[in-house]
Parts: structure tokens; C-alpha cells; sequence
């Protein structure tokens, strides 16, 4: 669908079109169109908490909350103060001295997470997160392979992406790493038969998000640490998308009241105006990885000041506003209406799922998600389906969104799948 720009003024419809251009000769043309197609062929100009201001002067309610990043709203003032006061002294690091602001993230991380997960290795997105796992699993173990499931999501990186479980990105980019094997999600089963002498470690989700939140069981994960356990392997758990509050609890593995060997973590951990990963391990994995040669795994901007302070303001705010608690509330809301949506179009929604602020909508084919996420842009609301299920809608609103936002969306999804319906049944 074309975006009717007919009511904005000519400077502001000289900026799109100087934009679509430039995405179109330098950026990525297809991606351009696509944008274009699906009702988000609009330049972001400004965001503050749930909202995201356009250059045309559109104001959206981002019910996307940018795949987890965006946890604490958009341009949190505490992050930005913090964010900005360290930015005037000592943006990057020097690399040579004790980097403090650094310190001060790893020893606040090990004081809330699981266990004995005590040590961090900061890098600046999800997919090195999952690199460093892999690496450490392998040194730490002495061993090469890997099981990940089917429909998990942990990256595009060569590594990353060779754990990633849709083989229609991975298929373009092989050979990848190998000794790399699938099983299906949840099923316990499957993976002890998977698990072998050669395995270093599993990689999973407590939560599926691109892979059209599927959510573990407890039963699973805790399967999951008795046979690592057993078979020497490390439990590697990705919770770049679930950690820091996002699915009720600060991290997902306290659903199931497990520890991981390796956990990683990435977007919300920016509070939102930073890229920063974090890939978080015990002493025992750290030794064997860092013990001899403490340079075996580096990055040169992971870790920067700016990055480690916005972290640290990240975890001071989902704390102090208790901002779990309210992913639990709000979710509970939104469950509670999509299911009644449901209730009222058996035959458009086939199934709702989800954990605090990650949840799915699944329809039964991918037009009706596609054309209601077109709808919703047009009454102002952002919404995104899952990368690896595109069946799937996700709703991932920030979590500091209120009970009225939550109503507001409820109201406009149930408008939008029904307009959708129609749309479809009249062609
Ligand atoms: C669970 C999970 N792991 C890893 C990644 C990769 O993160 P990034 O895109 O920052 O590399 C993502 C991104 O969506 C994710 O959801």
C-alpha cells in the first residue's frame, strides 16, 4: 500500500522522498519497498516513552518496543542524564587502564543474576553475545559441538547464525560452524538423543520470541540442567530478548528456577540509547577461557563507558519501578483481551501465548497477520510479527506501558483483525 502523502508539507515530502532515495541507492532497495508496502514508509523522528514521533507528525503507541530494546520506553530521562554526564568525561575506553564503569556493570550483574554466574564479557549486540558463548563453551568443555532447536533466533553472525534454527537463513551462508544439530523445541526426548561425547554445550531460549513465542517448559529447562549435568555439557541460555524484566521476572530462567553455565544478554541491558552485550558465565567456564591467556576473547568497544553506564541505569530503573512486576500485570491484561478476542474469531486466531510482555498472536496464515499490522500502522500503533514465524504477531510493548495503553491497543487489534478479515474474504 502507498503512503498518501498528499496532506504534508512540501519540505517535509522532499525529506522522505531524499530518504527513500538514499535507502534505495545505498542502503537496501528491497528493504525500502517493503517498508513502504507494509505502512512504515515514514522517517522516525523522535520517541519518548511508549510514543514514536514521525517526520510526517504521526504519533504511534510502538507496541513493538524494538524486539525488547526499548524496555524502559523510548529515551528514558535517567538513562539520558547518565548517559550524557558520562559523555562529557569519558565516552570510550582507552583500553590500558581499569575501565571503572565497566567494573562497576559486571559486579552489579553478578549481585542480581542466577546462581553463580559471576563473571561478564561486555561486546555491543545479541549475536556476539552468542559467539563468545560458543567459544567459551568450546575452550571451557574441550569440545566442538553444539545442539540448538528448531525456530530459535540468536543471530546472523557466522556463529550465531549457525545456532539459529531456520534453515532459510542459514541455507544462503553455508557452509557454517559444524557439528550443529536441531531439535525440536521443548522436547526433551529429542535433545538427550541429540546430546553426544562431542557436545559442548545447548542453546536455548526460556522463551522463543522469533520463533513465534514458544514458551519452555519447566519441566524442559530443568531436564535441560540435569542433562548437561550428566553428559558434561553447558547449558548456554540466550536471554537477550527475555532478560531484565521482560517476561514478569528480571530473568527467564527464574520461571524455572535454574542456573545456566553461560547466559547472555543484550538489548533492554542499553536501557534503550545503547548497544551493549553482556555474556555472563561461571568461574569454573571463566578460568579454563581466560586463566592462561586473558586477551583470548576481546572487543574494542565492548564495554565502553557510555554503553556500561546506560546499562547500569538500565538494571537501577526495571528495579526501582519494579518494572517485572508490571511486564506481569500488563501481560496478564493483554492475555486476558487477546484471548478474548479469540474467543469472539475462532477461525482468525488460532492460538495467543505468551510470558509478562512477550507474547503471540498466531494466525492461521501469514496474510491476516500482515494485513492487520498494516491496519494498525494506519491507526497509529506499531506492531511487528515474529522473524522466524511470520504467522505470528508479537506484542512486546515497553515495559512501563500504562493499563490505559494496553485497553487502547486491545481496542484497535480486535478492529483491525476483523477489518482484515474482510479485507481478505472480499478478494
Ligand atoms: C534471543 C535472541 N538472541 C540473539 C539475538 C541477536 O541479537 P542482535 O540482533 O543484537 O545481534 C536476538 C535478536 O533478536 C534474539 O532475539
Amino acid at each position: 500500500m502507498e503512503e498518501d502523502f498528499s496532506e504534508i508539507p512540501a519540505e517535509v515530502e522532499a525529506r522522505l522522498e531524499r530518504v527513500f532515495d538514499q535507502y534505495r541507492e545505498s542502503v537496501n532497495p528491497s528493504l525500502a519497498r517493503l517498508m513502504q508496502f507494509g505502512g512504515f514508509g515514514d522517517i522516525e523522528d523522535s520517541a519518548e516513552g511508549c510514543y514514536v514521533t514521525t517526520a510526517t507528525g504521526k504519533r504511534y503507541l510502538d507496541f513493538v518496543g524494538g524486539f525488547g530494546v526499548f524496555s524502559l520506553g523510548h529515551c528514558h530521562p535517567r538513562v539520558r542524564e547518565a548517559v550524557h554526564h558520562q559523555l562529557d568525561r569519558l565516552p570510550l575506553s582507552t583500553k590500558t587502564f581499569f575501565n571503572e564503569q565497566q567494573a562497576q556493570l559486571a559486579a552489579r550483574l553478578a549481585e542480581i543474576a542466577p546462581g553463580d554466574l559471576q563473571y561478564t564479557f561486555f561486546s555491543n549486540s545479541g549475536a556476539e553475545t552468542i559467539d563468545a558463548a560458543l567459544k567459551f563453551a568450546r575452550v571451557a568443555t574441550g569440545k566442538t559441538d553444539f545442539v540448538s532447536t528448531v525456530g530459535a533466533f540468536h543471530g546472523k553472525t557466522l556463529g550465531a547464525l549457525s545456532v539459529t534454527g531456520r534453515e532459510k537463513i542459514r541455507t544462503p551462508f553455508e557452509p557454517l560452524l559444524p557439528g550443529v544439530s536441531f531439535v525440536p523445541f521443548n522436547d526433551l526426548d529429542a535433545m538427550r538423543n541429540a546430546v553426544t561425547d562431542r557436545t559442548a554445550g545447548i542453546v536455548v531460549e526460556t522463551v522463543q520470541g522469533e520463533g513465534g513465542i514458544h514458551l519452555a517448559t519447566t519441566d524442559y529447562m530443568v531436564g535441560l540442567r540435569e542433562l548437561c549435568d550428566e553428559r558434561g555439557t553447558l547449558l548456554i541460555v540466550d536471554e537477550v530478548q527475555t532478560g531484565l524484566g521482560r517476561t514478569g521476572k528480571m530473568f527467564g530462567v527464574e520461571h524455572h528456577g535454574i542456573t545456566p553455565d553461560i547466559m547472555t544478554l543484550a538489548k533492554a541491558l542499553g536501557g534503550g540509547i545503547l548497544p551493549i552485550g553482556a555474556t555472563m558465565a561461571n568461574r569454573t567456564v571463566w578460568e579454563k577461557v581466560f586463566g592462561v591467556n586473558p586477551l583470548l576473547h576481546t572487543s574494542t568497544f565492548g564495554g565502553n563507558p557510555l554503553a556500561c553506564v546506560a546499562g547500569l541505569t538500565a538494571i537501577e530503573v526495571t528495579l526501582s519501578a519494579n518494572l517485572a512486576q508490571n511486564a506481569a500485570e500488563r501481560g496478564e491484561q493483554l492475555l486476558t483481551g487477546l484471548r478474548a478476542v479469540q474467543n469472539q474469531l475462532p477461525n482468525a486466531i488460532l492460538e495467543v501465548r505468551g510470558q509478562g510482555l512477550m507474547i503471540g498472536v498466531e494466525f492461521p496464515i501469514q496474510d491476516i497477520a500482515e494485513v492487520t499490522i498494516n491496519i494498525l500502522a494506519g491507526e497509529g500503533i506499531i506492531a511487528a510479527y515474529t522473524l522466524n514465524n511470520p504467522r505470528v504477531i508479537r506484542i512486546e510493548p515497553p515495559l512501563i506501558v500504562t493499563a490505559e495503553q494496553c485497553g487502547c491497543f486491545l481496542q484497535a487489534f480486535t478492529l483491525s483483525v476483523q477489518t482484515a478479515l474482510s479485507m481478505l474474504e472480499g478478494l
